[in-house]
């Protein structure tokens, strides 16, 4: 049974973010439809049942355990708590590749023997895959790429082979690229059967209701930002907090054999929406990637020699699509607190299964995940850059 690092900051009342964590629609995203990429997918409402899909697929259960990675999200975990399954933790380097040694001391300690072997092109930044793909295959585990922070079937053919294309099945995420409502994929490489088809529909209530909402977002145009990016007035409202004591949210540790509440058994076997999969077609590919690339330089320029900080990927490999900026934060409470306070998104992993990894026990708190998505302005970016390093500095 697993047992869980929790973290619960309901008490600290953060604002709502005042940027979007993840691409609003608007219409200047958009441009003509593309062709479908010609790999055989699946379609799901989210990752999440595309990776559960996968599970089952490669045997994870009662009798097979799932090996995952050491950090991670509640919703990797899931799909194989649900199907019964042992999970054991595997270990990570700090740049996030998998630790062989580790690896192969947990195999040695799992109750009951791998199926499947989880692997994640974090942040959307290839991963090693070569060599665990070769120690998969020897020891006749399947390899699942995790490529839900990636941006599969793009790029220049050294992306496209990095990410999506060694293991037995892949899987990602589109809404965290396009600016739709849902979606999860589901591919196969080396002639892997999938599933005969995707789940069904989600219904057309729940398509028109979804085509209504792009329609809106698509008539408004972009919302004009009205975030000041003045380092004195984002210095004055920082000092203006620093004297309201803020309570620091609870942290707590509890064991559970249950999935979290993120995922839902009822949505397991639906396809993501068609309006998705139309905006996904119909967004500027090479614009989105173009303007995430200059996002993440622009986020690499601002933490330089910031102190307390650093990049944790500091090198954007060529054609890569980032997911999010990943900030590793050395000391992150008095960081997070004012950050939050003042409405920057920020996404952690701190609700995260206890491993004996240290790099998994220091990123789930000390690792920041912060906006570099398409639609973001200018005057956004300069908000968040400028906040973070007055928060920085004075941290
Ligand atoms: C690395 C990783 N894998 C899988 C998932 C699950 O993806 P989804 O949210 O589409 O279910 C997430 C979710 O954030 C994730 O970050």
């Amino acid at each position: 049974m697993l047992q869980y690092d929790r973290f619960d900051p309901s008490a600290c009342a953060f604002p709502r973010p005042r940027v979007p964590a993840l691409p609003p629609l608007d219409r200047r995203q958009l441009g003509p439809a593309r062709a479908a990429p010609p790999v055989p997918r699946r379609h799901f409402a989210r990752g999440r049942y595309a990776l559960g899909a996968a599970y089952r697929l490669t045997g994870v259960g009662p009798t097979r355990s799932l090996l995952a990675p050491a950090y991670h999200c509640r919703t990797m975990l899931d799909p194989a708590l649900v199907l019964g399954a042992e999970v054991a933790l595997y270990p990570l380097t700090p740049e996030l590749h998998a630790d062989l040694d580790g690896l192969r001391r947990v195999v040695a300690a799992c109750r009951t023997p791998p199926a499947a072997l989880l692997l994640t092109h974090y942040f959307g930044l290839p991963r090693e895959v070569e060599a665990v793909a070769a120690w998969c295959r020897e020891q006749g585990i399947a390899l699942i790429e995790d490529c839900s922070h990636a941006l599969p079937f793009t790029g220049a053919s050294a992306t496209r082979a990095a990410m999506g294309a060694r293991g037995r099945y892949a899987v990602s995420s589109p809404y965290k690229f396009f600016p739709c409502p849902d979606g999860g994929w589901l591919w196969a490489a080396g002639g892997a059967p999938l599933p005969p088809a995707s789940p069904r529909g989600p219904g057309v209530g729940a398509e028109l209701r979804a085509a209504l909402q792009a329609l809106r977002a698509c008539s408004r145009g972009p919302r004009p930002s009205l975030l000041d990016a003045a380092a004195a007035a984002i210095d004055a409202e920082l000092t203006a907090l620093a004297v309201q004591p803020a309570p620091p949210g609870r942290d707590w540790r509890e064991t559970s054999e249950q999935p979290s509440d993120e995922y839902r058994p009822q949505e397991q076997a639906i396809r993501g929406l068609a309006v998705s999969r139309g905006i996904e077609r119909r967004t500027d590919l090479q614009a989105l990637i173009a303007r995430r690339r200059t996002r993440y330089g622009q986020w690499l320029q601002a933490v330089d020699a910031l102190p307390g900080v650093a990049p944790l990927f500091p090198e954007l490999p060529e054609g890569v699509a980032p997911y999010m900026f990943p900030l590793r934060v050395f000391d992150p409470a008095p960081l997070f607190h004012p950050l939050k306070r003042m409405g920057l998104p920020i996404w952690r992993w701190d609700d995260m299964a206890v491993s004996a990894c240290a790099v998994a026990r220091a990123y789930r708190q000390g690792v920041f995940h912060l906006p570099c998505h398409q639609a973001l302005d200018d005057a956004q970016m300069a908000w968040m850059t400028t906040l973070v390093q007055a928060a920085a500095r004075r941290a």
